[in-house]
């Protein structure tokens, strides 16, 4: 398995090119199932999990091209052209989707398109319980009967889908992107109430209504859809990659030094910017995304609330931790998306962080410095968080099992390295 090592003590100067988001990507190929026109999407990120949804879409009969990037993007990214000119199969095997939670998506196309699918019920990053409770619910509102068959969800709509309204209890990016995709193609009027906001939603709405689809309420927690009978190809640009930007963020606040990340957008992290600026980080938006500085001055702690968007990302929760690990003072971080999702927490413990959990609060008191140590990544942002603490650590720190990383960092080392991080990868 191969392994992560990182020096820390090197400031951090120079850019870095922010890939296309991995969460916009992996919905905006599922919508490819919901034409028998092509999808080109470009500017997707190169990684395992886009490999993966690849992979699944394939064995349901989508065709997927990859054609190189515009120039000036390095080997950052690729445009992939997928065609579902028919659906040769509507079964997403265990063996796939147990990989990564995602690839359940295509329940909702293939119900709208072929009346019927069998998926495997998913796997993903080990953070919890995660149910796709809200994802059947709505299915089944719409005109599907749902069987639970041997790890398997059958699901039948022989007449079709049909409009229906539809409120979530609470905030799901998964269950309103799988019912906004359903409900394209469905008869009739879909409201979706209470559904999710992230810029991700609001981007493969943008690729919908492209593909002819008839959306309102974009960005809105309404969202209302008259369903048409078909939809055809377009060529849609992923947005930038926010988790990404957002690391980037704080790896250069940890370590220190002056980076500009480009080819992204400050309004992405807003929630982001005003916490690390009172925390004493300076953030700066450029014709070109966004520089990040931190000389010198150290940077005290901060307390923060994990909320759907537009509040601060669970996802970038365990970044934050390891950033605030070395504040001054008190940080208190309190998790309310997933439940055990504080799986860093005791692997930055042993590189000699001060972290205590409180039911769903980590509340970190900073200390003078970390120090590097073998460390093991559980999850996709607990490993990257562990990077973030070797680069502001003393000594080396191995990160272990990053093949989570590579589910969804678009080549980490290279970005890194490019900018004076002494970080390397070690196979094995
Ligand atoms: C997506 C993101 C993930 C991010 C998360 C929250 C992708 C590919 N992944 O995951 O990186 O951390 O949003 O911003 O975009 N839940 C239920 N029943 C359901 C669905 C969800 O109980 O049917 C719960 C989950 O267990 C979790 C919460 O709702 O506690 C939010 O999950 P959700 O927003 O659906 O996350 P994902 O779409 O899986």
């Amino acid at each position: 398995m191969d392994r992560i090592q990182v020096r820390g003590g090197n400031r951090l100067n120079g850019q870095i090119r922010i890939s296309g988001a991995k969460n916009a990507a992996l919905p905006l190929m599922v919508a490819s199932l919901l034409t028998d026109e092509p999808l080109t999407l470009a500017s997707v990120p190169r990684l395992t999990d886009i490999a993966q949804l690849g992979e699944i879409l394939a064995g349901l009969g989508v065709q997927i091209e990859q054609q190189p990037q515009a120039t000036g993007s390095g080997s950052i990214g690729h445009t992939l052209k997928l065609h579902a000119s028919t659906i040769a199969s509507t079964e997403a095997p265990y063996d796939l989707v147990r990989k990564m939670r995602a690839s359940f998506l295509v329940i909702g196309p293939l119900v709208a398109r072929c009346h019927g699918a069998k998926v495997s019920l998913p796997g993903g990053c080990a953070i919890g319980t995660r149910p796709v409770d809200l994802h059947l619910k709505g299915l089944e509102a719409m005109g599907t009967e749902i069987e639970l068959s041997d790890g398997y969800v059958i699901a039948r709509a022989p007449k079709g889908l049909h409009g229906a309204r539809i409120s979530f209890p609470f905030v799901s990016v998964g269950a309103t992107e799988n019912l906004l995709m359903a409900a394209a193609l469905a008869r009739g009027t879909t409201v979706l109430e209470n559904a999710a906001t992230e810029p991700e939603i609001t981007d493969l709405v943008h690729c919908l209504q492209a593909m002819g689809a008839r959306i309102t309420g974009t960005g809105t927690r309404t969202l209302t859809i008259e369903g048409v009978d078909r939809l055809k190809g377009a060529s849609h640009t992923v947005l930038p990659d926010r988790i990404e930007t957002g690391t980037y963020v704080m790896a250069v606040a940890a370590a220190g030094g002056e980076v500009e990340l480009t080819e992204t957008r400050a309004d992405l992290i807003e929630a982001v910017i005003p916490l690390l600026r009172d925390a004493g980080v300076s953030i700066i938006p450029t014709a070109k995304g966004i520089k990040v500085s931190r000389n010198g001055a150290h940077y005290t702690g901060v307390d923060v609330t994990t909320e759907p968007y537009p509040g601060f990302p669970t996802d970038l929760q365990a970044q934050l931790m390891a950033l605030m690990c070395t504040a001054n003072g008190v940080s208190r971080i309190t998790e309310t998306i997933f439940e055990n999702r504080f799986m860093h927490a005791p692997e930055l413990t042993r590189m000699g962080a001060d972290i205590t959990i409180e039911h769903q609060t980590a509340v970190v008191r900073g200390v003078e410095r970390l120090r590097g140590a073998p460390v093991m990544a559980t999850d996709l942002r607990a490993s990257v968080s562990l990077i973030i603490a070797g680069l502001a650590a003393e000594g080396e720190t191995t990160v272990n099992r990053v093949y989570h990383l590579d589910r969804g960092f678009e080549r980490i080392e290279e970005k890194l390295s490019a900018v004076g991080a002494d970080i390397r990868r070690t196979k094995g």
